[in-house]
């Protein structure tokens, strides 16, 4: 007798009732395929348009169908860079009766590609890099949360170049386990694995000339292994402070910077051992920070200046309670309450010498030299007055110098004296 069909779903999407499931995977007809590049894998994968949207369709055992979709949603629940797990289809039987697997189905991860899919595109060596880096944070957000991925590698993850912000995503949960916090053994694990998967993939995908020849592909494994190593230091560093150091949390930012990652997020708690803070990690490409500027700001704005702006935003969004809010309100705001009064604060006769991007990065600049070096907290208002009388005041003198060496000179000088 044919088992009764079942489908497992927080909510069922009703675009999945209208799918072919007495008909194996292999054989849906193309007119519900939608053709987009896949990576290579043991189960068969399809995706799929249904009314609701586009889906990832894998035949795999029931069991394993069920345990992947358990850990999948939990993930989700965690905030993990993972696919999101749709539903279950068990019970499926063909027409003439004969069972057929059952399938997970997954939404489809928009604007991610596979990673063969963005060798066969021409690749710059920088965007290998900042893949690998991107893979290193996605392995390290993972581990923080306790997951044991078990089967780390390229073909299991996704890669999402979304306004020059690469994020790697985790598509194959099937071996995976919770087990927080995660031990050093189970870590290492990982690692070596994701070391080894890397090596082999990147040799498969030279020796099908995909890949150019001149490729590493050693030292791209070694790579993870480091990036992940600096970035799980860096992150796990414990750190109490008061509530009067946040300067403490510039500081880690920066350092993040340095070590050329990013901050997407920070998150700052306070309880009876002192504040502390974690950090969440992105990684970027060139041209980013002018983007996302313009975006938020509608300011036109070099990286390193961009970069310090939406570090300070970032800041300013923890400080004034909006975790969570929409970021181009909480940009809004900061405009107004911090951007537009530094640059405001400084005399007009200076100002007009000066981009306000640049006084304003400036100015961040100088209040973090005078933070490093007392060991607190500085103000704003403090900092631009301070940056007046020190810098830009030191600037009007360099003029006046340059003029009277070269009376027919008329621009000054751009380069800004060391201010600590
Ligand atoms: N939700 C999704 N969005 C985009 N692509 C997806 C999605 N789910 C699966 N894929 C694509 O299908 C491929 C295979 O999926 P998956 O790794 O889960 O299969 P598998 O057979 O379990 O793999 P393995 O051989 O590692 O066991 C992935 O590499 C990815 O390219
Ligand atoms: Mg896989």
């Amino acid at each position: 007798m044919a088992t009764e069909r079942q489908i497992t779903a927080a909510v069922v999407d009703p675009g999945l009732l209208s799918l072919p499931w007495d008909v194996p995977l292999v054989d849906w007809p193309s007119d519900v395929l939608a053709a987009l590049p896949r990576g290579i894998s043991r189960h068969i994968v399809r995706f799929v348009r249904t009314t609701t949207g586009l889906v990832a369709v894998k035949e795999i055992g029931d069991s394993v169908a069920h345990g992947e979709y358990d850990m999948l949603r939990t993930l989700d629940r965690l905030g993990a860079p993972a696919v999101q797990p749709l539903a279950v289809v068990s019970g499926r039987t063909s027409v003439d009766g004969e069972p057929l697997s059952s399938a997970l189905v997954t939404r489809h991860l928009a604007y991610t590609l596979p990673y063969r899919a963005l060798f066969s595109q021409h690749m710059r060596p920088e965007i290998l890099t900042r893949l690998i880096d991107a893979l290193a944070v996605l392995l390290v957000r993972l581990h923080l949360l306790g997951f044991f991925w078990g089967d780390v590698s390229l073909s299991n993850t996704l890669f999402r170049r979304d306004a020059g912000a690469f994020t790697a995503y985790l598509v194959d949960a099937e071996t995976g386990e919770l087990h927080p916090p995660l031990s050093d053994h189970k870590r290492s694990y990982d690692l070596d694995l994701a070391r080894t998967n890397i090596i082999g993939e990147l040799m498969d995908l030279q020796a099908g000339e995909i890949a150019p020849a001149e490729v590493d592909t050693i030292a791209v494994g070694d790579q993870i292994v480091e990036r992940y190593e600096t970035l799980w230091t860096e992150l796990t560093r414990r750190e109490s402070f008061s509530a009067g150091e946040l300067w403490r949390v510039e500081e880690r930012m920066n350092r993040l910077n340095k070590l050329g990652f990013d901050v997407d997020e920070i998150d700052i708690t306070t309880d009876i051992s002192g504040t502390t803070v974690s950090i969440q990690p992105k990684v970027v490409d060139a041209g980013h920070f002018n983007r996302q500027v313009m975006r938020l700001t509608g300011l036109d704005v070099q990286e390193n200046q961009g970069r310090r702006m939406l570090n300070d935003l970032e800041q300013y969004r923890v400080r004034t309670g909006q975790h969570g809010d929409d970021l181009s309100m909480v940009a809004h705001e900061w405009l107004s309450d911090v951007f537009e009064p530094t640059v405001r604060a400084v005399p007009v006769e200076l100002r007009r010498k000066l981009e306000p991007a640049e006084i304003f990065h400036e100015v961040l600049e100088h209040r973090w030299y005078i933070s490093q070096d007392q060991q607190r907290d500085v103000p704003m208002a403090e900092a631009v007055a301070s940056y007046v009388r020190e810098v830009l005041a030191h600037r009007r003198d360099e003029r006046r110098l340059l003029d009277a060496d070269d009376p027919g000179r008329d621009s000054p000088s751009a380069s800004a004296p060391p201010v600590r």
